[in-house]
């Protein structure tokens, strides 16, 4: 089976997390940025990654998902989200994170399999302005506060159980 996965990275987390999920996969994987005018047609699988950034994933997966949403159902695509919030037990499964349910009530494709992962805090790779909100954000939910640090909070334990969930 010929598989695709697509992600949207700003800071490289969820390629790092896409990555990881491709090294676990026995079939022929073909691994891109997510491009608006991709054609998912010549392949049997499809699996999306995205982070949230300020509540929202990015615009580009709406357009793309919507455009292929018929294309992305009859593949029974496979979704993935990346954010901080997951960090949090209670956060991080796809009932459980606010950005998921609202992702799924807005979208018409309806993933075969979601996950949910933790991504990373990259303060001294931010512009200020992404600092300081970070921090803010961070100070209000109880995270770490510290612009010194980069700390990964993605379970790979976890990652690697859903990519092995999906070999046949
Ligand atoms: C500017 C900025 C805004 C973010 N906003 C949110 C947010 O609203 N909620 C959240 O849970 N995580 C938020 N995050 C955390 C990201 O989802 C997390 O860092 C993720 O690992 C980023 O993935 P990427 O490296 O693939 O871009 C934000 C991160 C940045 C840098």
């Amino acid at each position: 089976m010929k598989t695709l996965i697509l992600y949207l990275s700003h800071d490289g987390q969820t390629k790092k997390i896409a990555e990881f999920i491709q090294s676990f996969i026995d079939d022929e994987v073909v691994i891109e940025p997510l491009r608006e005018d991709f054609d998912i047609r010549p392949f049997e699988r499809v699996i999306i990654g995205a982070a949230i950034r300020y509540g929202h994933f990015n615009r580009l997966l709406y357009r793309f998902v919507e455009k292929n949403s018929s294309l992305l159902n009859d593949r029974k695509a496979i979704f993935f989200g990346v954010n901080l919030t997951a960090r949090k037990p209670g956060k991080d499964n796809p009932e459980t994170n606010p950005y998921i349910r609202k992702f799924l009530q807005r979208i018409s494709w309806q993933p075969s399999k979601i996950a949910i992962f933790a991504g990373a805090l990259c303060y001294p790779r931010y512009k200020w302005f992404d600092r300081v909100m970070i921090q803010l954000i961070m100070k209000i939910t109880g995270g770490e506060t510290d612009a010194t640090k980069e700390i990964e909070y993605t379970n790979w334990e976890k990652v690697k159980a859903f990519a092995e969930s999906l070999n046949p």
